[in-house]
């Protein structure tokens, strides 16, 4: 390992940072209405499935690969295999970090555009339709998207140039207990409101006859995406992991926040939702259109909606800050370029690209590329390509072209391995976890018919 590397000072920096990583819009913007759309609990029990037996896999094998490499994605990929093809696949994740954060960042800065309509307090529209237009004429309008994508950015960018210990660390350390404590406020307060049963039967009771194909596609997208795998995020975290941590413990530690924030996201939502008799499957408005509208019938509802809005910028600003370090850590090691500058120099890079996903929802919206708009030609491209084949890979190289003596040090810290939980663990992620992403991904793109 290089002297003097930057890294997580503790175990508990560890799961504060890679559960900030993976807790983000994905769980609290995309879950519910995916959830939603698809049929709500029966959804729920297959992305549960997803997570546990083939991302939670994906996970441990990428903290395998950066920390006994002491690498981001591509350097790690290249110290096992100088000579192989596989760094192709870690700068193809490099490449889907940049797109990721672009249109992440886009939603992120609605989300910081809401904390400061909730903060002054001009969130109290009274009509569904008031609420739509707001959030229609925020998308639609080309200069304040962009504005408030580069004020969310400015965030990631000052926390990122601190380093890994006094940036990444610090803040997650204090963010995280923040989010999880207005999460269950907000869900103590969805689910105590009269008629809450039925969001929490619509989220909890399964009916499986709502389960299509495409649901169990979009579940596994889900898993991956939630679990921040696939694009190099978890590799180099994990190379900022001490030796003496364990990494099945702290893998599933963060594999079982994810699933519990994203669902404790759905009691908050959900329950308050039917209460007020609002349509449940609004997709991405949910939480920009419908929920809005929902707080202002509550109680104290300034302070709900300003509550919820914080934890989403929250959860958005630890999940870009992943991003953007694959990004930064890729130029910083493999072309020794000096942190504070490739931090900068990369943002700009993002405003410009974000600037782009930001106008296909408005001036640019009659451009389209393989059908789809720029945004979500991006999302397709991360979320549907580089996810799962950079999953796949990631799996092909751990269980079967690293040492294995490396990998079996690395899973058992040292002597005191447990040979069951070894050989359950190699085998989810030499043979299930892999051939279920291929047939889910050809399937997905068509190839299985
Ligand atoms: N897991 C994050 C979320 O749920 C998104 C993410 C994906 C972050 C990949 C980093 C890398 O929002």
């Amino acid at each position: 390992m290089i002297k003097n590397r930057d890294g997580f000072s503790s175990k508990l920096g560890v799961i504060a940072a890679a559960a900030g990583s993976a807790v983000g819009l994905g769980n609290i913007w995309k879950f519910p209405y995916v959830a939603g759309q698809n049929g709500g609990a029966a959804f729920i029990l297959i992305y549960l499935l997803f997570t546990f037996l083939v991302a939670l896999p994906v996970l441990l094998s990428a903290f395998v690969m950066g920390r006994s490499t002491g690498k981001n994605a591509v350097g790690a990929f290249k110290s096992v295999s100088p000579r192989g093809a596989w760094k192709y696949v870690g700068l193809f994740g490099i490449l889907a970090a940049l797109l990721l954060i672009s249109f992440y960042g886009v939603v992120a800065g609605w989300t910081t555009e809401y904390v400061y309509l909730a903060l002054t307090n001009q969130l109290n529209l009274g009509t569904a339709e008031a609420y739509q237009h707001l959030f229609e004429s925020r998308v639609a309008n080309p200069e304040s998207s962009i504005f408030w994508l580069a004020i969310f950015l400015a965030f990631t960018v000052l926390i990122v140039i601190s380093g890994v210990k006094n940036g990444i660390e610090k803040y997650a350390k204090l963010l995280m207990p923040l989010l999880f404590a207005l999460l269950l406020v907000l869900a103590f307060r969805s689910i105590t409101l009269d008629g809450a049963d039925k969001g929490i039967d619509f989220l909890l009771n399964p009916d499986f006859s709502k389960l299509s194909a495409e649901a169990v596609l979009s579940a596994l997208g889900q898993a991956f995406f939630s679990l921040s795998v696939g694009i190099g995020t978890m590799v180099i975290y994990g190379s900022y992991i001490r030796k003496d941590v364990n990494l099945q413990v702290t893998a599933s530690e963060i594999a079982l926040a994810d699933v519990a924030i994203a669902i404790l996201s759905g009691l908050a939502i959900f329950p308050a939702v039917f209460a007020y008799n609002v349509s449940p499957s609004a997709g991405p408005g949910l939480v920009f259109i419908t929920l809005p509208q929902v707080f202002q019938y509550m109680p104290a509802g300034y302070f709900f909606s300003l509550s919820f809005f914080v934890l989403l910028f929250v959860a958005a600003l630890t999940s870009s800050i992943s991003m953007l370090e694959v990004l930064v850590s890729f130029f910083v090691e493999e072309y020794d370029m000096r942190r504070k500058r490739v931090a900068i120099s990369i943002s700009l890079v993002i405003i410009v690209l974000g600037s782009i996903c930001a106008l296909s929802n408005n001036l640019l919206a009659d451009v389209k590329l393989f059908g789809l708009s720029i945004f979500d030609l991006f999302d397709y491209i991360v979320t549907n390509l580089a996810m799962p084949i950079g999953s796949f890979t990631i799996l092909v190289f751990v269980g079967w072209r690293m040492d294995q003596n490396i990998v079996k040090e690395e899973l058992g810290l040292g002597k005191r391995i447990n040979q069951m939980g070894y050989n359950a663990i190699m085998f989810l992620v030499k043979f299930v976890a892999p051939s279920a992403v291929l047939i889910i991904f050809l399937n997905g793109i068509g190839l299985l018919g």
